[in-house]
C-alpha cells in the first residue's frame, strides 16, 4: 500500500498560496516524520491526506487511486485537540465504536479504563479523551495514520504509553504513520525518515 501526495498546492484565499508542489510518499509499515515551522501548512496538508479537504492543485492517491469518497476512510487523522474531534452528545463507548469493534486488550494497551466508556466527553481529561481518538482512528480498516501533534498536550509518560501502543498495533497490521511534530526528540525516536517543509510558499521545498 502506498499513500502519495503529488504536487499538492493549496490556498485559502485567491491572493496567496499556503504552499505549492508538496510531495509525499508513505508506504505501509513506514513511520515518517514531517517537520516545518509553525504556519507552513502541515495541518492543512494533513487534512488533505486524510480526505477532509481537497487540494487546489495536485492529487492525493492511495494505491494510485483517489481516496474513497464514502465508507470507511482508510487514512485516519488524529490531531491535537481531541475535544474538537468528538461528538459532545455521545457517550465514550459510542464514540469509540465509530471506528469499529474494539477489544479489551487494545483498550488496556492504550490506557483506556473500562469505566470511562460510560462517560461523556466533558467528563474526561484531554489526555484521556485523546486515547479514545487514537483508539478510534486505528479501526480494523485503517491503513494509514496521520498524527498531527497527536501527543503534544500530554505528559512524557502518557505520550510514551500511547506511542508504544500505536507502534505495536501499526507493526502488527502494517499501518503506515506520518508523525507531524515540533518535538525533534520524538521524531528522532519514532521515525524511519523525516520530511522537512520549509516556511516559504515558493514550492521548491524538500
Ligand atoms: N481556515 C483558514 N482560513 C484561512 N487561512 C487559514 C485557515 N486555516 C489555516 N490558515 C492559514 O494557513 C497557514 C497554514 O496553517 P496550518 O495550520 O496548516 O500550519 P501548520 O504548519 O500546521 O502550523 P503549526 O505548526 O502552528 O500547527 C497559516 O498561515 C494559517 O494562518
Ligand atoms: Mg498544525
Amino acid at each position: 500500500m502506498q499513500l502519495e501526495a503529488k504536487n499538492i498546492g493549496f490556498r485559502y484565499d485567491k491572493e496567496s498560496w499556503i504552499f505549492r508542489n508538496r510531495n509525499l510518499s508513505l508506504s505501509s509499515g513506514e513511520v515518517v516524520g514531517l517537520i516545518g515551522p509553525s504556519g507552513c501548512g502541515k495541518t492543512t496538508f494533513a487534512r488533505m491526506l486524510a480526505g477532509y479537504m481537497q487540494p487546489f492543485e495536485g492529487q492525493v492517491l492511495l494505491n494510485n487511486a483517489p481516496l474513497p469518497k464514502k465508507g470507511y476512510q482508510p487514512v485516519q487523522l488524529v490531531f491535537q485537540h481531541p475535544e474538537k474531534a468528538v461528538n459532545p452528545k455521545w457517550r465514550m463507548k459510542k464514540i469509540l465504536t465509530e471506528g469499529g469493534k474494539f477489544d479489551d486488550e487494545w483498550l488496556e494497551l492504550i490506557g483506556i479504563k473500562k469505566e470511562w466508556l460510560r462517560r461523556w466527553p466533558n467528563e474526561l481529561s484531554g489526555g484521556e479523551l485523546q486515547r479514545f481518538c487514537v483508539a478510534r482512528a486505528l479501526g480494523a480498516h485503517t491503513q494509514f495514520l496521520i498524527a498531527d501533534e497527536m501527543t503534544t498536550m500530554l505528559d512524557a509518560i502518557t505520550q510514551a504509553q500511547i506511542w508504544h501502543a500505536v507502534l505495536d498495533v501499526a507493526r502488527k497490521r502494517n499501518i503506515g504513520i506520518l508523525v507531524i511534530s515540533h518535538e525533534q526528540p520524538l521524531i528522532n525516536r519514532l521515525c524511519d525518515r523525516v520530511i522537512h517543509f520549509s516556511g516559504n510558499n515558493s514550492g521548491d521545498d524538500q
